[in-house]
């Protein structure tokens, strides 16, 4: 089974242009997806032509999941965030045009471009899924000696002239292959003024409620407003509605144990140190690394007990924008499948991304074998999925959304909405984080069941660097958006 990843990216655009929305309506359709040939060449540019086609696959994204080509050969879809989709066919894509048969505004939605206003480009990774060893044989790359990527535009039916300028506009002027290309940040007033802790709201969530206590902390205050957001995830997209759990599914999840936690495990403790990603929007790597790091320890029995590095995906990974954001899927998925992560030491981590990629490309290499949503796809994520996967391959990646009240949150289960924050986000907006679910518990007086999280905002933020978060009402989307994705040791 092979698998093509159409990316719908905001790289290197200019400010004020609109963030991409792909929705599920965009992406279903019949696409005719069209190739370039194989090169094997990692130093695919995404901004340049496509060439010669050599090869024409017509494929029909249907919902929730299925995907089916020419020749009625099946596989499974799935949207990526809001940035494309992805899908596993018989069929590698590289280096491709695609072309969605479709309406000019169903087109327009796709593109997230208000009628032929803004600069757009779409930017697609092809890659085959499966064994690793087939893949480096078809791309000639021996495993972990280099960064092989494949990139592909796509366009829709009748697009040329959209085509022509989005091509045309930023052709080459930003294009270093390493350097990572920044998204455009919601522009606020008052964004690079200092961060200061909002004493008022902190009183007022405390005196609302019992649930979870809210606290100043001094050291964010060497952080400007713009820095937090990045902390917080840096960029919002619409979490999906959780899925729905089957009889079946519910029935084993009433089975499980009340509680768990992977950092004490019969005495053992599987979850590696609580770090900090400064002031660089990098929360989807460190998730990702934590996942992995954890999965690694579990699996192993500790003969390996690795940190890895997420410098190196900072500086490195051209599916994501350094210290401006990124997914998991992508990371802990598909860099984790396509490069591997790589030991801290062999890349230590700075909390910037204006290096170019410094890998020493003799390091060892980690990879994962599949990745997945829980669910199956996008959107299709469920507590009671959350709970068995945890169980049985560890801690998972989550995304939920970070208002300002959470910066602020000290212990106990977080509920976001309680002590009227909601009036007060100005000029803070709602973004995205990633962050590791490793446990979840009942509470004794209350009642309330919870999460236990670890975030990556250092080891002296909330309950020494995790919080508690409501757990089965999809709280601030925590059971929304989950990534799993299975280590190879
Ligand atoms: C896209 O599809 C339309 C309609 O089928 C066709 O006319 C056009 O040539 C196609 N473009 C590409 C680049 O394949
Ligand atoms: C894991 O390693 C520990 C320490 O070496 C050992 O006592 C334990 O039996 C091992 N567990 C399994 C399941 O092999």
């Amino acid at each position: 089974m092979l698998r093509l990843v159409v990316l719908v990216a905001l790289a290197g655009l200019c400010r004020a242009d609109l963030p991409i929305d792909c929705r599920f309506s965009d992406a279903v359709g019949t696409w005719i997806v069209s190739e370039s040939a194989r090169t094997g060449d990692p130093s695919l540019d995404c901004s340049g032509e496509l060439g010669e086609v050599v090869h024409q696959k017509q494929f029909t994204l249907t919902y929730p999941n299925l995907v089916t080509d020419e020749l009625g050969n099946t596989g499974t879809w799935t949207l990526v965030y809001n940035q494309g989709f992805e899908h596993g066919t018989f069929c590698i894509a590289r280096r491709v045009l695609g072309n969605k048969t479709g309406s000019r505004v169903t087109r327009h939605r796709v593109l997230g471009n208000k009628a032929g206003s803004r600069v757009t480009r779409r930017r697609v990774l092809g890659n085959k899924a499966g064994s690793r060893v087939t893949r480096h044989r078809v791309l000639g790359n021996k495993a972990g000696s280099r960064e092989t990527r494949r990139r592909v535009l796509d366009k829709k039916a009748g697009s040329q002239v959209t085509r022509r300028r989005v091509l045309g506009n930023k052709a080459g002027s930003q294009q270093d292959a390493h350097k990572p290309r920044h998204l455009v940040e919601e522009e606020l007033p008052g964004l690079d003024e200092p961060y200061k802790n909002d004493l008022e709201m902190i009183e007022r969530i405390n005196s609302a409620q019992n649930f979870w206590t809210a606290k100043a902390y001094p050291q964010h205050e060497q952080y400007t407003k713009r820095e937090m957001l990045r902390r917080g995830g840096s960029r919002k997209f619409r979490l999906p509605a959780p899925g729905k759990a089957t009889a079946e599914q519910k029935a084993r999840a009433a089975l499980l144990p009340t509680s768990f936690d992977w950092r004490d495990v019969d005495g053992v403790n599987y979850v590696t140190p609580v770090r900090d990603q400064a002031s660089c929007g990098s929360c989807y790597i460190f998730a990702s690394a934590a996942m992995l790091e954890s999965r690694l320890r579990i699996k192993t029995n500790f003969s390996r007990s690795d940190i890895l590095s997420t410098q190196d995906v900072v500086s490195c990974s051209r599916i994501s924008e350094g210290c401006a954001g990124g997914f998991p899927y992508l990371i802990a998925g598909r860099y984790a499948q396509d490069q591997g992560f790589v030991a801290e030491e062999c890349n230590p981590y700075l909390g910037e991304d204006t290096a170019t990629c410094g890998t020493d490309v003799s390091c060892g290499r980690t990879y994962v074998s599949d990745y997945k949503y829980l669910g199956g796809y996008y959107g299709g994520c469920t507590e009671e999925e959350m709970l068995e996967n945890l169980l049985t391959e560890g801690p998972l990646a989550v995304g939920f959304e970070v208002t300002a009240d959470f910066y602020l949150y000290s212990e106990g289960i977080y509920v976001h909405g309680v002590g009227n924050v909601k009036a007060d986000f100005d000029p803070f907006i709602v973004v995205n984080h990633a962050v590791l679910v490793v446990g979840y518990g009942v509470d004794e007086a209350s009642g309330m069941k919870y999460w236990i999280v670890k975030n990556s905002w250092g080891q002296d933020w909330g309950e020494q660097g995790y919080f508690r978060i409501r757990r089965g009402t999809n709280e601030v989307g925590i059971e929304s958006l989950c990534v799993s994705a299975t280590v190879i040791p």
